[in-house]
């Protein structure tokens, strides 16, 4: 399977909808909220297809204006195509249109019981910066992870 990364565009709405909706059990994007973030210039989003054209994962990151910290907004793979490397290649690649931003830190937020994504984090190099209790809506706690891009950014607790 050929995997290329491009960056999202209007077009690759219905399929991040339905991306979001098999990947996440619950605190998903409406498509409202999708298209928004599709068409906002403080937002970039990368998208893995395969030769088909399918859409298999994306990634979102949120810029705010002035400020040397992005944040991963949303991050999801198909089930189907987990445990293939596209999650690590996805969040490498939004690292580095970061970097190339300008970003000299990007942070994230994780759900304290997803195993995978904590993983994945911590092997790129994300360090656990904040405990975020009762932060999702079924009352699960979560982390706020970063990693420095160009410098140290912040305390770390781990
Ligand atoms: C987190 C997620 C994006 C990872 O995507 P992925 O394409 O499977 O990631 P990769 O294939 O690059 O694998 C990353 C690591 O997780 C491991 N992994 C992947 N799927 C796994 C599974 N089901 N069980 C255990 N480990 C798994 C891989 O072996 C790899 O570890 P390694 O680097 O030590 O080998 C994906 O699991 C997902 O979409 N989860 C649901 C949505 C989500 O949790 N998003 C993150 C919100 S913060």
């Amino acid at each position: 399977m050929t995997i290329t990364l491009r960056q999202g565009r209007a077009e690759d709405l219905n399929a991040i909808v339905g991306l979001e909706q098999i990947a996440f059990a619950g605190d998903r994007f409406s498509r409202r909220q999708l298209w928004h973030l599709l068409n906002r210039a403080h937002a970039l989003t990368l998208v893995a297809e395969n030769e088909r054209g399918e859409l298999l994962g994306y990634g979102l990151l949120l810029f705010r204006r002035g400020s040397p910290r992005v944040r991963l907004y949303s991050f999801c793979v198909h089930p189907e195509a987990r445990g293939a490397g596209i999650g690590r290649r996805l969040l490498e690649a939004l690292e580095a249109v970061a970097l190339e931003r300008g970003a000299a830190c990007l942070s994230l937020e994780v759900r304290a019981d997803n195993r995978v994504a904590l993983r994945l984090y911590r092997r790129l190099g994300y360090r656990l910066s904040r405990w975020l209790d009762d932060y999702y809506a079924d009352g699960c706690a979560g982390w706020q992870m970063e990693k420095a891009l160009t410098e140290p950014c912040g305390e770390q607790v781990v």
